[in-house]
């Protein structure tokens, strides 16, 4: 008898969630309690800050988070966390969390990757969708899944729930890592991601001229090359201090030159890899999937294979695909009271 109602929480990073999913797929509560606010100051997460803020905020968004459910513990058949990859401090506090619950009650507990709860986000039925639409089907297998987030960048290909490997990942910096950095830089604010995105709505991406990553290495990616040379863009333009003298270099051209190029990079390596091992769709996953840029781009170069991506809110972190993972991956992530924490966890094949 599967396990059909899914109490899940995630503190892996700066965000303390918890969310109860019905049979992996219908949302009965998402909460998301954003650290953003407390970490701007540092340019970054803090991890100890991090870890001592999911502790304060933990209860409360598990209980908001049950409020919201009908007949609350009732309904709940099981619990689920992220144990990894993450900040070993964070991670603790969830996990802690969630054996403790498990045990109080009586319940099944399991232990999810965080990389593949983000591509779990795909199954969940969108929270604001118009009610007469029909459900969307779940994906259909094989399929090849981008994951790309503040700290990983990879690859994925799903033959069935339990065949899941990564054919290729960055031997560098993530993407979303690479977007964070460059945006401090040009001194736009943490988290950097959608601040380029902003700011390069503004810019021309073809007025500056970056290198493209050239990388023969099968379906890896690399992006520090990149960064580099936005830096060093960056330097001569303080040095010259003046605008009039060189290229057209203002931080909105900057950021659209940037965001095109890494996406250039994202796309064109899915597209080939998509040809190549004949899929039938093609998902994105991550914080970096909510960029307008690349589901636009992505769409464009895989022409007649479909291409799905979640709603922007559960493209970052959420529980809400942790516990769409731990329903599709029951046998898989079934933990037992030895489950630990493991900060440098990785998919499969990488
Ligand atoms: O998946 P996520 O919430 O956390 C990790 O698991 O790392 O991803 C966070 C990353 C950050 O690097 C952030 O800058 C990036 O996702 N991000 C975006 C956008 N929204 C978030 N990057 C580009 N465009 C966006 N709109
Ligand atoms: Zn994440």
């Amino acid at each position: 008898m599967p396990v059909r109602t899914i109490l899940a929480i995630e503190t892996s990073c700066d965000e303390t969630a918890v969310a109860v999913v019905r049979d992996g797929r219908e949302i009965l509560a998402n909460v998301v309690a954003s650290q953003v606010d407390l970490h701007r100051a540092y340019g970054g997460v803090f991890p100890e800050l991090a870890s001592r803020e999911h502790m304060r905020a933990i209860s409360l968004v598990l209980e908001e988070a049950l409020q919201a459910v009908p007949d609350g513990w009732q309904s709940i058949d099981g619990i689920a966390v992220t144990h990894g990859p993450g900040l070993a401090g964070s991670l603790l506090v969830g996990v802690n969390l969630a054996k403790g619950l498990a045990y109080g009650r009586g319940l099944p507990l399991f232990g999810l990757n965080h990389l593949l709860s983000h591509i779990y986000a795909n199954w969940l039925i969108p929270p604001d969708r118009d009610t007469v639409e029909p459900v969307p089907p779940e994906p259909e297998f094989p399929c090849l899944v981008l994951v790309v987030s503040g700290g990983h960048t990879d690859l994925v290909v799903m033959r069935s729930h339990s065949d899941v490997t990564a054919i290729g990942h960055t031997i560098d910096d993530a993407a979303g890592e690479a977007l964070d950095k460059v945006a401090r830089l040009l001194g736009l604010p943490y988290p950097g991601g959608p601040e380029i995105e902003k700011s390069a709505a503004l810019g021309l991406p073809d007025s500056i001229d970056l290198p493209r990553m050239r990388m023969r290495d099968g379906y890896n990616f690399s992006f520090s090359g990149l960064k580099t040379a936005v830096l060093r863009l960056v330097q001569s333009y303080s040095h010259d201090g003046d605008e009039g003298a060189g290229p057209p270099l203002s931080v909105p051209n900057i950021a659209a030159a940037f965001q095109e190029t890494v996406v250039d990079a994202l796309v064109s390596k899915t597209a080939e890899a998509a040809e190549a091992l004949d899929v039938h769709e093609v998902l994105l996953a991550g914080g970096v999937a909510a960029n307008s840029r690349l589901r636009q781009a992505m769409t464009r170069a895989l022409g007649k294979v479909p291409l799905r991506y979640p709603p922007r809110r559960l493209c970052t972190d959420n529980a809400a695909m942790v516990a769409a993972a731990a329903f599709y991956q029951q046998d898989q992530a079934r933990a037992g009271w030895d489950l630990d924490v493991v900060p440098g966890l990785r998919l499969p094949g990488v």
